[in-house]
């Protein structure tokens, strides 16, 4: 590609991308970098996508109605490298028929592992004996008063049985968990390999030792744990979320968490992100990300690449291999 027939694209965090993906950026496009804080704002994404014809962003953008009402006609594509998009207005973009694109399928493994990572590490007390390790306590108290409880055997609920909630049924299924599930609809028998169905997630709540979020954040799944459906659970079980921080109440989860209603949690997303509860922080039986589920090189390499992908084919007048509107 010659430098003239270059395409100008706006990236939001740069330092943020795998050496191989930076590479075909800077290959392929003239690049116009947002990393200061001001050029992340909705009005500094415009000014900055003057001329421009696509963005490259990450979850942690929030492209919004007042973004897609002002940007300049030259854009034709918002490509996000998240499966999630509930930070892009779709409507407001889909009325400047403007193309957005998300990551689906090559993140799977990675959040799968994570989720995998927080239920043992909230079950087995990870936090904690890193604490009494690194503290140099064994020396002078036993380690079985961090005794933790087993994954095997046990009713291991998923809220939201797409790509993701299925890859970590699969894991649980290896560690000799008892799968049930929720889901708009439920899977056919080949895919859903003997996990229990629940139509009303109210009653999946009623039988999950451990839960796991996997659905998308919508006006449906707002907060859909609050103070009356964490009461639905059994008493001390163990709340994962990889999905997304506005699912749970942090004010009925924290208050859960006290009542021990709720015995452990394991969260790599959080309501207010990244401003978490400080009230996490204090709490032993909290193990916590920062939002990096699918943050391994492989993944965020191959995310990247469909990013782009999606990209060169709405601007060579193709439709994205992974486009969510317009
Ligand atoms: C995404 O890509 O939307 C997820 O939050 C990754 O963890």
């Amino acid at each position: 590609m010659s430098a003239v027939s270059k395409s100008v694209l706006v990236v939001t965090r740069p330092p943020t991308l795998p050496a191989e993906v930076a590479e075909r950026v800077n290959r392929d496009f003239v690049v116009r970098l947002a990393e200061t804080p001001e050029s992340l704002t909705s009005a500094g994404l415009v000014e900055l996508s003057d001329g421009a014809s696509g963005l490259l962003v990450t979850l942690f953008d929030r492209i919004d109605a007042s973004f897609f009402e002002h940007v300049a006609p030259s854009v034709k594509i918002v490509a996000t490298r998240s499966v999630g998009y509930d930070h892009i207005d779709i409507a407001a973009a889909a009325a400047r028929n403007i193309a957005v694109a998300n990551t689906p399928g090559v993140l799977t493994d990675a959040v799968a592992d994570a989720t995998i990572l927080l239920l043992l590490g909230a079950s087995r007390r990870a936090y904690e004996a890193q604490q009494f390790i690194r503290a140099g306590e064994w020396a002078h108290a036993s380690p079985i008063a961090l005794i933790g409880r087993q994954l095997t055997g046990k009713v291991l609920g998923i809220f939201g049985m797409g790509r993701i909630g299925q890859a970590v049924a699969d894991r649980a299924r290896a560690l000799g968990m008892q799968i049930h599930y929720t889901n708009p609809s439920p899977l056919a028998e080949d895919r859903a390999h003997g996990a229990v169905f629940h139509r009303d997630p109210l009653e999946l709540l009623a039988v999950s030792e451990l839960l796991s979020l996997h659905a998308p954040a919508t006006p449906d799944t707002h907060h859909f744990l609050n103070a009356e459906t964490l009461a639905l659970l059994p008493r001390g079980a163990i709340v994962v979320n990889t999905a997304r921080g506005e699912l749970i109440r942090d004010e009925d989860l924290l208050a859960a968490l006290a009542a021990g209603t709720v015995g452990a949690v394991g969260l790599d997303v959080f309501e207010h992100e990244p401003a978490i509860d400080p009230r996490y922080l204090t709490l032993k039986n909290a193990f916590l990300m920062p939002h990096l589920a699918a943050e391994t090189v492989e993944t965020q390499t191959a995310v990247g690449m469909l990013a782009l992908d999606n990209i060169d084919a709405v601007l060579s007048g193709h439709t994205a291999p992974s486009l969510v509107t317009a």
